[in-house]
């Protein structure tokens, strides 16, 4: 596994417990305007092979081997502690024979055989180098399938951040936590580009902070999906959404 995050791989293996009750701090709207736009649109009826790029607990992972019984999904991460218990709750909800958990780095790994698709959510934004962000990018184009498609979420530094002074990088690997940061548009961009992928759409969901988000009623994802289709998009909200394929 690359040096620059073992760090983090203690933390995630520390918090894998409490990873889901705290992302679900940011309430059902947020959940509903991100995950599931995504099950929507990525066309996964149509089956075959699902590459889960740092699938932490399974929060994707799951619900995708529950609701599209032919897809088979190749569930990554550098974190044993989250894979046991993505593994737990697949055997638990019926699903194990669909999921094949792997520990691994994806800086470093490739699947197999190609696969239909490359799913990567909320990881780019933890890897601590432009190298490994490329690095990645580059495993996830050399990963698919002629007709193949991945899928990407990442933090966006939004107006709002920049107004308030928020950074762009935080490091707290040298405290025993990890590195985060959150891209432009134009950043993402660029990523997808040199790593020989097209870029065929990129929005944005318009997600405010947990604080206002867990306030809103889940219902308005309607409305939500209805924006992150609007061109301009990636210009609201906290997360950039992002499809690419290959060239
Ligand atoms: C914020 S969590 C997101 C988990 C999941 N994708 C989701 O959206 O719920 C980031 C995950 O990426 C994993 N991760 C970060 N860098 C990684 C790497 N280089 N290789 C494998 N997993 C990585 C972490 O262990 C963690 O589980």
């Amino acid at each position: 596994m690359n040096p620059e995050q073992r760090a983090e791989v203690l933390f995630r293996d520390r918090m894998a417990q409490q990873y889901e009750e705290l992302v679900g701090q940011r309430g059902a709207y947020w959940w509903y305007a991100v995950r599931e736009f995504l099950l929507h649109r990525m066309g996964l009826h149509a089956g075959g092979w699902l590459y889960d790029a740092g699938c932490g607990v399974g929060l994707y992972a799951l619900r995708i081997a529950e609701r599209f019984p032919r897809v088979r999904v190749l569930a990554v991460d550098f974190s044993a502690e989250s894979l046991r218990r993505l593994c737990e709750e697949a055997r638990h909800r019926g699903v194990a024979e669909r999921i094949q958990a792997v520990c691994a780095d994806i800086t470093q790994w490739s699947p197999p055989q190609p696969v239909r698709w490359v799913l990567c959510t909320e990881v780019l934004q933890h890897l601590p180098t432009a190298e490994l962000r490329q690095q990645a990018l580059q495993r996830f184009a050399e990963s698919l399938l002629p007709e193949g498609e991945l899928w990407l979420v990442v933090a966006r530094h939004t107006r709002d951040d920049r107004r308030r002074g928020v950074p762009k990088e935080i490091d707290e690997r040298a405290a025993g936590g990890y590195f985060r940061m959150r891209f432009t548009v134009a950043e993402v961009r660029q990523l997808v580009r040199r790593s020989g992928l097209q870029l065929i759409w990129i929005g944005g969901a318009p997600v405010p902070s947990a604080r206002y988000g867990q306030r809103l009623p889940r219902q308005l994802w309607r409305l939500a999906h209805w924006i992150q289709r609007l061109p301009g998009s990636a210009h609201i909200g906290r997360v950039l959404i992002v499809r690419a394929r290959r060239c």
